[in-house]
């Protein structure tokens, strides 16, 4: 059998040959269907992207119905059970899994970047006392490109390979610096004789003493949550990634605005909204009377569901686990046995069943980060950091795309036909709403 569709156009009776590959055809292909020569063309009409593949990738397969996510074909389990961030990392971003060689290279070249010009603390110490450390993080990763305008070099290999060094080195130390400027507390500079991640808790919890040691449980566990959120394909800061990386701006504008789409509650966003839903709970006894008003339309279960995984999120699954090493150090936080019993009672009862909802990365995300002492507004910061890595290996596979182009959707025009200018004094009043 041909790998190919055949189209019939019912508007002319005109049949068409439509390649298929890789289980696609290439929305182009549609442009020759046309009711006459002045006819545009046929388009595909997609919004939300539901249907619609805007790269080839070899990053990170998910299979949602199995609940499958892979780095570079290696199972997320694997690499949350044995791997480091650092390392996975370099994988997303080059391939491969470093060899020995290899690993203590690329640690040292993050490492040795982990500092920030100290305008950039100039910078960050003019934000108002109560900034988001979302909003801060934001700009500054976006004032980066003005320390660093030979960055605008997208197609030169070495330049780009510098602000990735840069990038994933500094997201930890300007994350750190405005959770500080929120707490009102001075910056902590980084400490490169520690490894990444043990790094980012010293610069974040840091007082008088002369070293801050976090408790090495709390450090791997934040590692394995590094590792996890890393990357997630074509999500919605993937896609803004890539987006604004296809006009080839320079990376730090790029990555500014896909932590920018990160920051939305349908986004990064969730782990806050299940907090909040446990805290309203309250208590192990109202959780049946919530599933009801849940099953009853009145709101959903928060950290339940995802557009692709049918199945059990399988870093709902790690997550779940890494919450109880977390919780025998720093004692058993009351919204965890809440969330136990919630995912109890959902994943037996038939409205959940019968609707593939199982819980997700955000479900207990959010709990374990409460437990380390960290502030709601901190969760979406917390997402953002292991997601450099995922962001600019999403960027490099579009800059060295020869198919790829600057990413300019068409639109179905459903406005006013041509009419006249009419003066301001001869027009009728409408009301300005949005
Ligand atoms: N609680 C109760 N019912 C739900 C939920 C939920 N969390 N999620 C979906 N449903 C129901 C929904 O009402 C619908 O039922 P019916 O067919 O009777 O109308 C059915 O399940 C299908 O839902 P949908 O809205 O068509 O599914 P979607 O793929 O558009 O939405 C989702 C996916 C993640 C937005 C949604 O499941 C949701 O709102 N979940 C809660 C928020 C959340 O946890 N978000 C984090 C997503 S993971 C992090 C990330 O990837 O950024």
């Amino acid at each position: 059998m041909e790998d190919s569709l055949t189209v019939t156009d019912n508007r002319t009776g005109r049949t068409y040959e439509i390649p298929v590959a890789d289980g696609a055809i290439r929305a182009p292909d549609l442009r020759q269907i046309k009711v006459d020569d002045d006819d545009f063309g046929l388009l595909s009409y997609d919004p939300a992207f539901l249907n619609t593949a805007s790269c080839r990738s070899s990053i990170t397969e998910i299979d949602g119905d199995r609940g499958i996510l892979r780095y570079r074909g290696y199972p997320i389990e694997q690499l949350a059970e044995h791997g480091s961030y650092l390392e996975t990392a370099h994988l997303l971003l080059f391939g491969e899994l470093p060899t020995e060689a290899e690993l203590e290279v690329w640690t040292h070249e993050i490492t040795y970047h982990t500092f920030v010009h100290e305008n950039v603390k100039q910078l960050m110490q003019g934000f108002r006392y109560d900034a988001h450390p979302m909003g801060m993080l934001i700009s500054v990763v976006a004032a980066l490109s003005t320390f660093y305008p030979e960055a605008s070099r997208v197609d030169d290999a070495d330049v780009r390979m510098l602000q990735v060094h840069r990038l994933i080195a500094k997201v930890p130390t300007i994350a750190a610096w405005s959770y500080r400027h929120s707490r009102g507390l001075p910056y902590v500079y980084p400490d490169n004789d520690l490894g990444f991640t043990a790094n980012f808790l010293s610069m974040m919890f840091k007082m008088a003493e002369p070293r801050f040691e976090a408790h090495p449980a709390l450090v791997r566990a934040l590692e394995v949550l590094f590792i996890l959120h890393a990357d997630h394909e074509q999500n919605c800061s993937a896609n803004a990634m890539r987006s604004i990386g296809s006009s080839k701006v320079d990376p730090y504008s790029a990555l500014a605005g896909a932590a920018a789409a990160l920051y939305g509650p349908l986004h990064g966003g969730a782990n806050e909204a299940v907090l909040k839903m446990l805290a309203e709970i309250g208590n192990l006894k109202n959780i049946p009377a919530f599933v009801e008003k849940v099953k009853a339309g009145e709101g959903r279960l928060m950290g339940f569901g995802h557009r692709i995984y049918k199945n059990y999120d399988p870093r709902a699954k790690i997550i779940k686990q890494v919450a109880d090493e977390v919780f025998e150090v720093t004692g058993r936080n009351a919204m965890l046995d809440i969330a136990l019993e919630l995912e109890k009672i959902a994943l037996e009862d038939e409205y959940f069943v019968s609707r593939k909802l199982y819980p997700n990365v955000d479900f207990y995300s959010g709990i374990i980060y409460q437990a380390l002492g960290l502030p709601v507004a901190m969760f979406p910061v917390m997402f953002a950091i292991p997601r450099t890595a995922g962001w600019l290996a999403q960027w490099l596979e579009l800059v060295q795309d020869p198919e790829q182009k600057i990413a300019r959707p068409r639109q179905l025009y459903v406005g006013s036909d041509v009419r006249d200018y009419v003066p301001a004094g001869k027009r009728r009043a409408v009301a300005a709403t949005v």
